[in-house]
């Protein structure tokens, strides 16, 4: 039983939705929970039907933008009921973005609670064909109608769901991906580590910029020295160099810690991989690819979990990645993750959260 109020929707909308043109983030489930934090604590939060929030023309955040997310997914598993992969790790990274945003932390047992009973009293938002998933986003804003740099002294926390494509509907198709020597995302001592909505306001130049040269997303290098590599738009980038697994460490600071990132990474040291988590400048990545050793390059993130790079622009240089197709490396991860959130595969790492639906 849930420990919140729950009132559910007179209509649903389940009609609306087009299953055969899902694309990302246009269709919206029938609930939401909103918890509210006001006199320094949280309520217990509710469920409501999915709909418009009031926003006053002076609201903090839309001036100084106050507000951190999280995305994770729901999935039909093959056994009946629905896995969600790790949301324990989402929730503590909510609050660790909250911490570097002044905002408060919020009970990580309630937001995952919250999300299961979005789960289950949505189901039959969850795609039936395998690649398709619910997308979950927790999001917590600041909610204090005033002028001035400070933090709000209120807060919402929402969660909204929806159901989403396959980022492949023809199976893992490497994308083109441009190495950013203009822009740069974060710096260490910046927020380069949270899931601030800051952050993705400051990559939408470069993300348009890339798009009308072709490139799907941009590789960032690190905002200080620019040499070292960060990370992608939305994804974490490993590469695979002679038999080395390699990723940026996050020692930086400047680099969200993935999920996905973290989970392959715990794989290849299963198997028995060697695996770096490094600094990893530009000039090494060329180099390797020049020499020859350059084997796989691939993203790592919840919206595709592997996304491989065919090929990486940088300073007028196209490398083709491994003949633009996707590695056996790559490949065996995506099989792996993907298995585990389907429930083909049996999950021996706690990573799965099953939801029984009745
Ligand atoms: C900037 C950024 N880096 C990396 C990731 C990958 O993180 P995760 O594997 O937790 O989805 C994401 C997506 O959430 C992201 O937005």
């Amino acid at each position: 039983m849930a420990t919140f109020e729950i009132t559910k929707t007179k209509k649903s909308r389940l009609n609306e939705i087009n299953w055969n043109d899902l694309k990302f983030g246009i269709y919206f489930s029938d609930h939401m929970f909103i918890s509210d934090y006001r006199n320094g604590k949280w309520d217990g939060g509710r469920i409501v039907p999915y709909s418009a929030m009031d926003v006053d023309p002076a609201m903090c955040t839309l001036h100084y933008a106050q507000s951190i997310f999280e995305g994770l997914k729901a999935f039909r598993s093959v056994k009946g009921g629905a896995n969600i992969f790790r949301p324990d790790m989402n929730a503590k990274r909510l609050n660790n973005s909250a911490r570097m945003l002044c905002i408060p932390e919020f009970d990580e047992n309630l937001l995952i609670e919250a999300m299961v009973e979005l789960v289950k009293l949505d189901y039959d938002f969850i795609p039936k064909v395998r690649g398709q998933s619910l997308y979950i986003r927790p999001f917590i804003y600041g909610t204090g109608s005033f002028l001035g740099v400070t933090a709000s002294e209120t807060y919402r926390l929402a969660i909204i769901t929806s159901p989403v494509a396959s980022y492949y509907p023809e199976g893992l198709k490497p994308v083109k991906i441009l190495v950013s020597t203009e822009y740069v995302r974060a710096v260490k001592g910046g927020l380069g580590m949270c899931k601030a909505a800051a952050n993705y306001a400051a990559s939408l130049k470069a993300g348009f910029e890339a798009h009308k040269k072709g490139f799907s997303q941009v590789l960032w290098l690190d905002g200080i020295s620019r040499k070292y590599i960060d990370e992608v738009g939305a994804m974490n980038i490993m590469f695979v160099i002679g038999d080395e697994l390699i990723t940026p460490s996050l020692e930086r600071g400047a680099i969200l810690p993935g999920i996905t990132r973290m989970s392959v990474l715990q794989l290849a040291r299963e198997w028995g991989m060697k695996v770096s988590e490094r600094e990893i400048s530009i000039d090494e990545v060329v180099e390797s690819y020049k020499n020859g050793t350059l084997k796989e390059v691939f993203g790592t993130g919840t919206a595709a979990v592997i996304s491989p790079v065919g090929l990486l622009h940088y300073k007028g240089m196209d490398m083709v990645i491994n003949n633009n197709e996707i590695g056996p490396v790559a490949q065996k991860f995506y099989d792996t993750i993907t298995g585990l959130q389907y429930g083909e595969i049996e999950d021996t790492r706690n990573w799965i959260l099953r939801i029984e639906i009745s």
